[in-house]
């Protein structure tokens, strides 16, 4: 008999999830918390922004006409006990507020939640990403809370989505990572990711603590690859040297690879700054800080990218000062493709611009109900072109595909100086420069 799955937190991760195990052709039950949300996803709508997710639960949500019906969502734990073979942990790990390392407190509940509807010999298998060592004491929990006692296994089983990609990651990932400790758990999660393993994704099986650093290890290569190519422009800036060159050109190098070489304003979001600060804490615990010094590092030039923007915006402005001064800001997402916000780099330069007295309005394609949320005080435009009306300095700062694509003469028809700053290095400087605009990127030459 196939096997019946249910996902617990129904956020980003979780719903998409949920929404790819259908997909495979599992019957699958969604559980949250958050009665709000798990009433818009059994109406087939998605409370964030993500290309693809809405399609694909509509397409399997029970109810709605000419959907497969093998997804539900509920709000009841006793339910997704009895329900589920196997039950993957999806809710998020944010920052503790104040200090690096991760609040677990979500994960705790949930396995806490759970664990007393445990009844019949079942797998738990843990998704969020969590400080090495959870595995090992929530599979305790697991054992000492379930009815169903040393019959409820655990297991770790990482997840790698991108927001903007997140359904195409679930459905074809580069690869499954799982950390078991028994036979009978790999073989489950096995007949569970049967279809990706089919269509080639290598399944790596590994140990608890393997599994766990395998994702906090993974995010901070690729925020290191971003802080060293912002490092590069850094000298770059220094020397009178182009960094979208020298990142082509040592991205040819297969061992190094082209891909997270975009020099600019640094990486934000829900995931690698959060990670690679968790990751230095739970490091620190177990006395193995030296080994993520760098780290520090990583995320030092990282934040210091974001002054850098705002230090070229005054710059551009001539006169070294914001004060009386309009200032365009295309992008508030932290990434094109998403509507987050969280810790995003556009975002931040824009407030401290605010702050240091300029007069900031911003415009985002997906991300603008989020950005009012965090920020109310910045003024908010209903398109690029009304964000830019009489703007001394236009920013852009989330290199969306509808920003690409504007039209420098449109745009400098009501701009009030045609000076644009890119901190993403994505816009074609020729068809800007060409067009009578001052363009300056990070890390690039002037003109
Ligand atoms: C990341 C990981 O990629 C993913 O595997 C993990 O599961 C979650 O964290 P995500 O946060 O969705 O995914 O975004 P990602 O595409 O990795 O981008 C992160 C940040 O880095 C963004 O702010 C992006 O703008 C920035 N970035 C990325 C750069 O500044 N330069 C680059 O070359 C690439």
């Amino acid at each position: 008999m196939a096997l019946k799955i249910t996902v617990i937190g129904t956020g980003y991760l979780g719903a998409t999830h949920a929404a790819a195990m259908a997909e495979i052709g599992f019957e699958v039950l969604g559980l949250d918390i958050d009665p709000a949300k798990i009433e818009m996803l059994a109406d087939g709508r998605v409370p964030m922004y993500e290309p693809g997710l809405e399609d694909l639960l509509r397409k399997h949500v029970a109810g709605i006409e000419g959907s497969t019906g093998r997804l539900r969502f509920t709000t009841s734990w006793e339910e997704a006990g009895d329900f589920g073979d196997v039950h993957f942990v999806c809710v998020n790990t944010p920052q503790k507020q104040g200090e690096y390392g991760c609040d677990m407190s979500f994960v705790d509940a949930a396995f806490g939640a759970l664990a007393p509807h445990l009844r019949r010999p079942c797998l738990v298998v843990g998704k969020s990403t969590v400080p090495v060592g959870s595995a090992e004491r929530l599979s305790r929990l697991l054992a000492e809370r379930s009815p169903a006692g040393a019959d409820v296994e655990l297991a770790w089983n990482p997840e790698f989505l991108r927001e903007g990609f997140a359904v195409q990651d679930t459905l074809r990932p580069d690869r499954i990572v799982v950390g078991v400790e028994s036979e009978r758990a790999e073989k489950v999660l096995r007949e569970v990711y049967e279809v990706p393993v089919g269509e080639g994704a290598p399944f790596v099986v590994t140990d608890f603590p393997t599994a766990e650093l395998v994702k906090t290890a993974a995010n901070s290569f690729l925020a290191t690859k971003i802080s060293f190519i912002n490092a590069m422009a850094e000298v770059c800036e220094a020397a009178g040297g182009d960094v979208a060159r020298l990142a082509e050109a040592i991205g040819y190098d297969e061992r190094i690879g082209a891909k997270f070489l975009r020099a600019g304003i640094g990486f934000g979001g829900g995931c690698l700054p959060k990670d690679i600060r968790a990751f230095m804490a739970r490091a620190g615990e177990l006395g193995a800080d030296q080994a993520l010094t760098f780290l520090r590092e990583i995320d030092s030039i990282n934040m210091r990218r974001r002054g850098q923007m705002v230090g070229m915006a005054r710059e551009a402005l001539g006169d070294g000062t914001f004060l009386g001064k309009r200032v365009a800001v295309l992008g508030a997402a932290f990434k094109p493709d998403s509507d987050d916000v969280r810790d995003s780099p556009a975002l931040n330069v824009a407030g401290q611009i605010h702050l240091q007295g300029g007069q900031v309005t911003v415009y985002d394609p997906k991300a603008m109900d989020n950005a009012r949320r965090v920020f109310p005080t910045l003024a908010y435009a209903d398109s690029a072109l009304e964000a830019v009306r009489g703007a001394d300095v236009v920013l852009h700062l989330t290199e969306w595909r509808e920003f690409r694509e504007l039209d420098p003469e449109e745009l400098g028809g009501v701009a009030g100086a045609r000076v644009i700053l890119d901190g993403r290095n994505a816009l074609d400087a020729e068809l800007w420069r060409s067009a009578g605009w001052t363009f300056r990127a990070m890390g690039r030459p002037r003109a």
